[in-house]
Protein backbone atom coordinates (compact mmCIF):
# COMPACT_ATOMS: atom_id res chain seq x y z
CA UNK A 1 0.00 0.00 0.00
CA UNK A 2 1.38 3.17 -0.86
CA UNK A 3 2.01 5.67 1.99
CA UNK A 4 1.27 9.43 2.81
CA UNK A 5 4.27 11.52 3.62
CA UNK A 6 4.42 14.93 4.82
CA UNK A 7 6.31 17.20 2.24
CA UNK A 8 5.43 20.89 3.05
CA UNK A 9 4.14 22.71 5.99
CA UNK A 10 3.07 26.29 7.02
CA UNK A 11 0.80 28.61 9.32
CA UNK A 12 -0.48 32.13 9.55
CA UNK A 13 -2.57 33.92 12.13
CA UNK A 14 -4.47 36.85 11.62
CA UNK A 15 -2.57 40.56 12.59
CA UNK A 16 -4.56 41.87 14.91
CA UNK A 17 -3.01 40.32 18.35
CA UNK A 18 -5.93 40.08 21.79
CA UNK A 19 -4.28 40.29 25.38
CA UNK A 20 -6.18 38.94 28.62
CA UNK A 21 -6.55 42.89 29.34
CA UNK A 22 -7.79 43.23 26.50
CA UNK A 23 -10.95 40.88 26.70
CA UNK A 24 -11.43 42.32 30.38
CA UNK A 25 -12.58 45.67 29.16
CA UNK A 26 -15.60 44.19 27.74
CA UNK A 27 -15.71 40.76 30.33
CA UNK A 28 -16.28 40.10 33.55
CA UNK A 29 -12.75 38.36 33.64
CA UNK A 30 -8.90 38.73 34.52
CA UNK A 31 -5.77 38.00 33.39
CA UNK A 32 -5.07 35.73 36.50
CA UNK A 33 -8.38 33.93 36.14
CA UNK A 34 -7.84 32.82 32.35
CA UNK A 35 -3.91 32.23 32.89
CA UNK A 36 -4.07 29.78 35.67
CA UNK A 37 -7.53 28.08 34.62
CA UNK A 38 -6.27 27.78 30.81
CA UNK A 39 -2.94 28.66 29.99
CA UNK A 40 -3.74 31.40 27.56
CA UNK A 41 -2.04 34.83 27.37
CA UNK A 42 -2.67 36.46 23.96
CA UNK A 43 -4.54 35.30 20.64
CA UNK A 44 -5.22 36.09 17.07
CA UNK A 45 -8.50 37.58 16.01
CA UNK A 46 -9.70 38.03 12.49
CA UNK A 47 -11.23 41.40 12.00
CA UNK A 48 -14.03 42.33 10.15
CA UNK A 49 -13.24 41.97 6.68
CA UNK A 50 -10.89 38.70 6.98
CA UNK A 51 -12.60 34.70 6.61
CA UNK A 52 -11.71 31.73 6.84
CA UNK A 53 -10.73 31.52 3.16
CA UNK A 54 -8.55 34.34 3.43
CA UNK A 55 -6.21 32.29 6.17
CA UNK A 56 -6.32 29.02 4.29
CA UNK A 57 -5.18 30.62 1.25
CA UNK A 58 -2.12 31.91 3.21
CA UNK A 59 -1.58 28.54 5.26
CA UNK A 60 -1.50 27.04 1.84
CA UNK A 61 0.30 29.42 0.24
CA UNK A 62 3.16 28.69 2.83
CA UNK A 63 2.64 24.99 2.92
CA UNK A 64 3.10 24.84 -1.13
CA UNK A 65 6.34 26.99 -1.00
CA UNK A 66 7.91 24.45 1.88
CA UNK A 67 6.96 21.81 -0.23
CA UNK A 68 9.09 23.47 -3.35
CA UNK A 69 6.23 22.36 -5.81
CA UNK A 70 2.99 24.65 -6.26
CA UNK A 71 0.79 21.45 -8.12
CA UNK A 72 -1.88 18.98 -5.90
CA UNK A 73 -4.45 16.70 -7.53
CA UNK A 74 -6.90 17.89 -4.51
CA UNK A 75 -7.44 20.06 -1.42
CA UNK A 76 -9.85 19.01 1.50
CA UNK A 77 -10.03 21.85 3.87
CA UNK A 78 -11.12 21.24 7.60
CA UNK A 79 -13.13 24.22 9.16
CA UNK A 80 -15.76 24.54 11.49
CA UNK A 81 -16.49 28.14 10.04
CA UNK A 82 -16.60 27.60 6.26
CA UNK A 83 -17.39 31.42 4.36
CA UNK A 84 -21.13 30.38 3.94
CA UNK A 85 -23.02 27.60 4.57
CA UNK A 86 -22.90 26.52 1.03
CA UNK A 87 -21.11 26.09 -1.60
CA UNK A 88 -17.75 24.65 0.05
CA UNK A 89 -14.69 26.76 0.98
CA UNK A 90 -12.12 24.52 -0.27
CA UNK A 91 -13.02 25.00 -4.45
CA UNK A 92 -12.55 28.93 -3.48
CA UNK A 93 -9.19 28.49 -1.88
CA UNK A 94 -8.41 25.51 -4.55
CA UNK A 95 -8.68 28.90 -7.28
CA UNK A 96 -7.34 31.37 -5.18
CA UNK A 97 -3.64 29.35 -5.04
CA UNK A 98 -4.18 28.43 -9.08
CA UNK A 99 -3.85 24.69 -8.08
CA UNK A 100 -7.49 24.10 -9.70
CA UNK A 101 -9.37 22.87 -11.35
CA UNK A 102 -8.93 19.98 -8.55
CA UNK A 103 -11.22 18.10 -6.34
CA UNK A 104 -11.83 20.34 -3.88
CA UNK A 105 -13.84 19.94 -0.33
CA UNK A 106 -14.57 20.87 3.15
CA UNK A 107 -14.47 18.53 5.78
CA UNK A 108 -16.20 19.27 8.92
CA UNK A 109 -14.85 17.24 12.70
CA UNK A 110 -14.10 20.73 14.42
CA UNK A 111 -11.55 20.62 16.69
CA UNK A 112 -10.67 17.14 15.46
CA UNK A 113 -11.06 18.32 11.61
CA UNK A 114 -6.81 18.16 10.95
CA UNK A 115 -6.41 14.74 12.16
CA UNK A 116 -9.72 13.32 9.99
CA UNK A 117 -8.54 15.62 7.14
CA UNK A 118 -4.77 13.47 6.98
CA UNK A 119 -7.19 9.79 6.94
CA UNK A 120 -9.46 11.60 4.22
CA UNK A 121 -5.96 12.81 1.82
CA UNK A 122 -3.77 9.34 2.75
CA UNK A 123 -7.22 7.33 1.41
CA UNK A 124 -6.89 9.18 -1.89
CA UNK A 125 -3.54 8.98 -1.88
CA UNK A 126 -3.85 4.81 -1.50
CA UNK A 127 -6.95 4.70 -3.66
CA UNK A 128 -4.39 6.47 -6.07
CA UNK A 129 -6.94 9.11 -6.68
CA UNK A 130 -4.08 11.59 -6.04
CA UNK A 131 -0.68 11.54 -5.60
CA UNK A 132 -0.31 14.78 -3.63
CA UNK A 133 -3.09 16.71 -1.66
CA UNK A 134 -2.71 19.78 -0.04
CA UNK A 135 -4.55 19.71 3.65
CA UNK A 136 -5.74 23.00 5.43
CA UNK A 137 -7.07 23.44 8.52
CA UNK A 138 -8.43 26.74 8.71
CA UNK A 139 -10.74 28.79 11.67
CA UNK A 140 -12.28 32.11 11.90
CA UNK A 141 -13.09 30.74 14.79
CA UNK A 142 -14.08 33.50 16.92
CA UNK A 143 -16.82 34.33 13.96
CA UNK A 144 -18.84 31.80 16.14
CA UNK A 145 -18.08 32.68 19.17
CA UNK A 146 -20.50 35.23 21.60
CA UNK A 147 -18.24 37.74 22.78
CA UNK A 148 -20.10 38.15 25.89
CA UNK A 149 -19.56 34.55 26.80
CA UNK A 150 -16.82 34.49 29.08
CA UNK A 151 -16.75 30.61 29.53
CA UNK A 152 -15.73 30.33 25.41
CA UNK A 153 -14.48 33.94 24.30
CA UNK A 154 -11.49 34.01 26.47
CA UNK A 155 -10.25 30.30 24.86
CA UNK A 156 -11.13 29.80 21.21
CA UNK A 157 -9.13 32.03 18.26
CA UNK A 158 -8.16 32.16 14.64
CA UNK A 159 -5.62 30.69 12.47
CA UNK A 160 -5.05 27.76 9.49
CA UNK A 161 -2.29 25.31 9.22
CA UNK A 162 -1.71 23.53 6.07
CA UNK A 163 0.29 20.42 5.05
CA UNK A 164 1.36 19.11 1.38
CA UNK A 165 1.33 15.64 1.45
CA UNK A 166 2.63 12.72 -1.54
CA UNK A 167 2.47 9.21 -1.81
CA UNK A 168 5.13 7.35 -0.80
CA UNK A 169 6.69 4.33 1.05
CA UNK A 170 5.61 4.19 5.02
CA UNK A 171 10.11 3.51 6.04
CA UNK A 172 10.58 7.16 4.54
CA UNK A 173 10.77 9.79 6.97
CA UNK A 174 7.24 11.85 7.66
CA UNK A 175 5.11 9.15 6.27
CA UNK A 176 1.82 8.95 8.46
CA UNK A 177 1.58 6.27 11.02
CA UNK A 178 -1.66 4.40 11.42
CA UNK A 179 -4.70 6.61 12.59
CA UNK A 180 -7.00 6.27 15.22
CA UNK A 181 -10.34 8.15 14.60
CA UNK A 182 -13.73 7.97 16.93
CA UNK A 183 -16.73 9.46 17.53
CA UNK A 184 -19.79 9.57 20.06
CA UNK A 185 -22.40 11.39 19.07
CA UNK A 186 -24.57 10.67 22.38
CA UNK A 187 -22.10 14.05 23.55
CA UNK A 188 -23.42 16.24 20.65
CA UNK A 189 -24.33 19.03 23.07
CA UNK A 190 -21.41 19.21 25.30
CA UNK A 191 -19.48 21.28 22.01
CA UNK A 192 -22.65 22.91 19.93
CA UNK A 193 -23.92 25.96 17.82
CA UNK A 194 -27.88 25.09 18.34
CA UNK A 195 -29.25 27.51 15.69
CA UNK A 196 -28.55 27.72 11.81
CA UNK A 197 -28.85 24.55 10.56
CA UNK A 198 -31.60 22.35 8.82
CA UNK A 199 -32.67 21.42 12.79
CA UNK A 200 -33.09 24.17 14.09
CA UNK A 201 -33.23 27.07 11.35
CA UNK A 202 -32.86 30.17 13.23
CA UNK A 203 -32.56 31.43 17.03
CA UNK A 204 -35.36 30.46 19.18
CA UNK A 205 -33.71 32.17 21.94
CA UNK A 206 -30.92 34.92 22.20
CA UNK A 207 -27.30 33.71 21.71
CA UNK A 208 -28.49 30.26 20.01
CA UNK A 209 -26.66 31.22 16.71
CA UNK A 210 -23.42 31.17 18.54
CA UNK A 211 -20.93 28.39 20.17
CA UNK A 212 -21.76 26.68 23.00
CA UNK A 213 -19.60 24.27 25.50
CA UNK A 214 -20.28 22.40 28.76
CA UNK A 215 -16.61 23.33 30.00
CA UNK A 216 -16.55 20.52 32.43
CA UNK A 217 -17.99 18.05 30.95
CA UNK A 218 -16.01 18.73 27.88
CA UNK A 219 -12.64 18.94 29.36
CA UNK A 220 -13.17 15.26 31.09
CA UNK A 221 -14.18 13.62 27.67
CA UNK A 222 -10.97 15.69 26.42
CA UNK A 223 -8.53 14.60 28.61
CA UNK A 224 -9.92 10.58 28.35
CA UNK A 225 -10.66 10.44 24.66
CA UNK A 226 -7.00 11.82 23.51
CA UNK A 227 -5.12 9.74 26.14
CA UNK A 228 -6.63 7.01 24.95
CA UNK A 229 -6.69 7.82 21.16
CA UNK A 230 -2.53 8.40 21.46
CA UNK A 231 -2.15 5.18 23.42
CA UNK A 232 -4.04 3.30 20.56
CA UNK A 233 -2.27 4.98 17.53
CA UNK A 234 1.26 4.14 19.47
CA UNK A 235 0.21 0.47 19.93
CA UNK A 236 -0.14 0.22 16.31
CA UNK A 237 2.40 1.90 15.08
CA UNK A 238 4.86 -0.23 17.66
CA UNK A 239 6.48 2.89 19.83
CA UNK A 240 6.47 2.66 23.41
CA UNK A 241 5.95 6.04 25.29
CA UNK A 242 9.44 6.46 25.78
CA UNK A 243 10.13 6.39 22.10
CA UNK A 244 7.98 9.52 21.51
CA UNK A 245 9.98 12.89 21.04
CA UNK A 246 7.22 15.52 20.69
CA UNK A 247 3.79 15.31 21.44
CA UNK A 248 1.77 17.86 19.44
CA UNK A 249 -1.77 17.76 20.69
CA UNK A 250 -4.52 20.02 20.04
CA UNK A 251 -4.14 23.23 21.77
CA UNK A 252 -7.48 22.69 23.79
CA UNK A 253 -6.21 23.87 27.18
CA UNK A 254 -3.10 24.23 28.73
CA UNK A 255 -4.20 22.09 31.79
CA UNK A 256 -6.18 19.58 29.55
CA UNK A 257 -2.66 19.36 27.75
CA UNK A 258 -0.82 18.21 30.85
CA UNK A 259 -3.00 15.99 32.55
CA UNK A 260 -3.09 13.55 28.48
CA UNK A 261 0.82 14.18 28.67
CA UNK A 262 1.08 13.59 32.51
CA UNK A 263 -1.13 10.23 32.18
CA UNK A 264 0.52 9.15 28.60
CA UNK A 265 4.16 9.50 30.93
CA UNK A 266 5.66 11.72 28.45
CA UNK A 267 7.77 14.02 29.83
CA UNK A 268 6.77 18.54 30.12
CA UNK A 269 9.79 18.93 27.77
CA UNK A 270 8.39 16.61 25.14
CA UNK A 271 5.55 18.50 24.60
CA UNK A 272 5.05 20.80 22.42
CA UNK A 273 2.71 24.11 23.16
CA UNK A 274 1.52 27.49 21.86
CA UNK A 275 -1.63 27.97 23.22
CA UNK A 276 -0.29 30.70 25.70
CA UNK A 277 0.42 32.95 22.44
CA UNK A 278 -2.23 31.82 19.99
CA UNK A 279 -5.13 30.06 22.46
CA UNK A 280 -7.17 27.18 21.12
CA UNK A 281 -7.46 27.53 17.08
CA UNK A 282 -9.74 24.83 16.74
CA UNK A 283 -9.03 22.42 13.79
CA UNK A 284 -6.33 24.74 12.94
CA UNK A 285 -4.36 24.40 16.10
CA UNK A 286 -2.50 20.90 15.41
CA UNK A 287 -0.59 22.17 11.87
CA UNK A 288 -0.23 25.64 13.95
CA UNK A 289 1.55 24.04 16.53
CA UNK A 290 3.73 21.88 14.15
CA UNK A 291 4.39 24.82 11.79
CA UNK A 292 5.21 27.23 14.92
CA UNK A 293 7.31 24.48 16.43
CA UNK A 294 9.46 23.49 12.78
CA UNK A 295 10.03 27.24 12.18
CA UNK A 296 11.66 27.75 15.79
CA UNK A 297 13.24 24.45 16.04
CA UNK A 298 11.50 22.48 18.72
CA UNK A 299 10.70 20.12 16.25
CA UNK A 300 13.55 18.96 14.25
CA UNK A 301 14.24 15.97 11.82
CA UNK A 302 13.99 12.44 13.16
CA UNK A 303 11.75 13.21 16.15
CA UNK A 304 9.38 10.73 16.63
CA UNK A 305 5.74 12.85 16.70
CA UNK A 306 2.59 11.57 18.19
CA UNK A 307 -0.17 13.88 16.91
CA UNK A 308 -3.82 14.13 18.95
CA UNK A 309 -7.02 15.55 18.81
CA UNK A 310 -10.16 16.19 20.51
CA UNK A 311 -13.06 18.23 20.05
CA UNK A 312 -17.09 18.39 19.75
CA UNK A 313 -19.35 15.64 17.70
CA UNK A 314 -17.85 14.44 20.09
CA UNK A 315 -15.12 13.86 17.27
CA UNK A 316 -11.04 12.78 18.39
CA UNK A 317 -7.88 11.34 16.52
CA UNK A 318 -4.31 10.56 16.75
CA UNK A 319 -1.38 9.45 14.92
CA UNK A 320 2.16 9.16 14.47
CA UNK A 321 5.21 10.52 12.16
CA UNK A 322 9.03 10.68 11.96
CA UNK A 323 9.45 14.62 11.27
CA UNK A 324 10.40 14.84 7.88
CA UNK A 325 13.39 17.43 6.35
CA UNK A 326 11.17 20.27 5.13
CA UNK A 327 11.67 23.25 3.32
CA UNK A 328 11.93 26.88 5.19
CA UNK A 329 8.53 26.76 7.61
CA UNK A 330 8.08 30.19 8.53
CA UNK A 331 6.71 31.24 11.88
CA UNK A 332 2.93 31.48 11.47
CA UNK A 333 2.81 35.09 13.27
CA UNK A 334 5.07 36.84 10.17
CA UNK A 335 2.60 38.82 8.33
N1 LIG B 1 -13.33 34.65 33.90
C1 LIG B 1 -13.63 34.65 35.21
N2 LIG B 1 -14.46 33.75 35.76
C2 LIG B 1 -14.98 32.82 34.95
C3 LIG B 1 -14.71 32.78 33.58
C4 LIG B 1 -13.86 33.75 33.06
N3 LIG B 1 -13.50 33.79 31.75
N4 LIG B 1 -15.38 31.73 33.03
C5 LIG B 1 -16.06 31.15 34.04
N5 LIG B 1 -15.83 31.82 35.20
C6 LIG B 1 -16.36 31.53 36.52
C7 LIG B 1 -17.68 30.81 36.47
O1 LIG B 1 -18.76 31.72 36.34
C8 LIG B 1 -17.70 30.14 37.82
O2 LIG B 1 -18.06 31.04 38.81
P1 LIG B 1 -18.98 30.60 40.06
O3 LIG B 1 -18.20 29.52 40.76
O4 LIG B 1 -19.14 31.86 40.81
O5 LIG B 1 -20.24 30.07 39.42
C9 LIG B 1 -16.25 29.76 38.02
O6 LIG B 1 -15.48 30.63 37.18
C10 LIG B 1 -15.96 28.34 37.66
O7 LIG B 1 -16.57 28.08 36.40
P2 LIG B 1 -16.38 26.74 35.67
O8 LIG B 1 -17.04 26.79 34.33
O9 LIG B 1 -16.78 25.62 36.58
O10 LIG B 1 -14.81 26.81 35.49
P3 LIG B 1 -13.81 25.67 35.15
O11 LIG B 1 -12.83 25.53 36.23
O12 LIG B 1 -14.49 24.44 34.66
O13 LIG B 1 -13.05 26.31 33.92
C11 LIG B 1 -13.02 26.16 31.56
C12 LIG B 1 -13.77 26.66 32.75
C13 LIG B 1 -13.84 26.44 30.30
C14 LIG B 1 -11.69 26.88 31.46
C15 LIG B 1 -12.77 24.64 31.73
O14 LIG B 1 -13.98 23.97 32.00
C16 LIG B 1 -12.17 24.04 30.51
O15 LIG B 1 -11.04 24.31 30.19
N6 LIG B 1 -12.89 23.15 29.81
C17 LIG B 1 -12.42 22.57 28.58
C18 LIG B 1 -12.49 23.59 27.54
C19 LIG B 1 -11.80 23.15 26.30
O16 LIG B 1 -10.66 22.80 26.31
N7 LIG B 1 -12.51 23.19 25.22
C20 LIG B 1 -11.98 22.90 23.97
C21 LIG B 1 -12.15 21.50 23.69
S1 LIG B 1 -11.94 21.33 21.99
Amino acid sequence: MRATVVCGLGGHVPPRLVTNADLGEHLDTSDDWIRSRTGIRTRHMVSADTATSDLAVEAGRRALKSAGEAAVDAVVLATTTPDRPCPATAPEVAARLGVGPVPAFDLAAVCSGFLYALSCAAGLIAAATADRVLVIAAEAFTTIIDPQDRGTAVIFADGAGAVVLRAGTPEEPGALGPMVLGSDGEHRDLIEVPAGGSRQRVPHAPGEQYFRMRGRDTYRHAVERMTAASGQALARAGWTTEQVDRLAAHQANARILDTVAERLGIPAERQLTNIASLGNTGGASVPLLLADAAADGRLRPGHRVLLTAFGGGLAWGATTLSWPRLGPVTDPRTP
